[in-house]
């Protein structure tokens, strides 16, 4: 079963609730929320404000992306926000076994994001304890880019190793998801596929999701 995550960051920012109600209707199962801090990426987006905004208005589960320098310190904004699930980087300035503990004391499942230069190594000691790794296929900070092929062998390596322990591990992509890359990551593994500006350009989003799925 894949869960198709369709990134916020594609949306238009000036009718959030009617694009919420678009990914809704079109059957997707997540919405995905990226939050930059100006510091961690060159790029700044949205707080635990406007998710919170959010919630009321939607029964989707809100995939919230982390890619901030200080994760640990804002967990407790996003999990009262509404996130269900919290991402957030390895490569944060936050201790991770600490970080993902704190979220799921606040009751919400931990992501875990690897940056493309992050080796799947330095995921390994997490990989009982998150709920989740994010393996992003490009360098986080914007939507739009090329898809990074050459991120499938650490995907690979980290869904056998969750296999090899028995693990229920979810293993996300983001960057670059379309109709073209979204077979190639399944076949290594992948379980949640973000798409952001593809499937936001789209006239038929439903349609569009359906082929993400296989
Ligand atoms: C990038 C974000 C992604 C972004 C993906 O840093 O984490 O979620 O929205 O956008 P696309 O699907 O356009 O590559
Ligand atoms: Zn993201």
């Amino acid at each position: 079963m894949i869960t198709i995550a369709p990134s916020m960051l594609s949306a238009d920012f000036a009718n959030l609730e009617r694009e919420i109600r678009r990914v809704e209707a079109a059957g997707a199962d997540w919405l995905h929320i990226d939050v930059m801090d100006g510091h961690f990426v060159p790029n700044l987006t949205i707080g635990a404000p406007v998710v919170a905004a959010l919630r009321p208005v939607s029964g989707l589960f809100f995939d919230v992306h982390l890619m901030i320098s200080d994760p640990l310190r804002y967990v407790p904004d996003f999990a009262a926000a509404g996130a269900d699930l919290i991402t957030f980087h390895l490569e944060s300035d936050s201790d991770p076994a600490a970080t993902i503990e704190e979220i799921h004391r606040l009751g919400k499942r931990a992501g875990l994001a690897l940056k493309p230069g992050t080796p799947a190594e330095a995921a390994l000691p997490y990989l009982g304890q998150a709920d989740m790794l994010l393996v992003m296929t490009v360098e986080p900070g914007f939507g739009g880019q090329k898809f990074m092929a050459d991120m499938m062998p650490k995907l690979r390596q980290l869904t056998r190793a969750a296999q090899e322990r028995g693990l229920a591990t979810l293993f996300e992509v983001d960057g670059g998801i379309d109709g073209a890359t979204a077979p190639i990551v399944r076949e290594n593994g992948a379980t949640v596929l973000v798409s952001g500006s593809y499937l936001f350009r789209q006239p038929e989003m439903g349609e569009a999701i359906r082929g993400l799925r296989g």
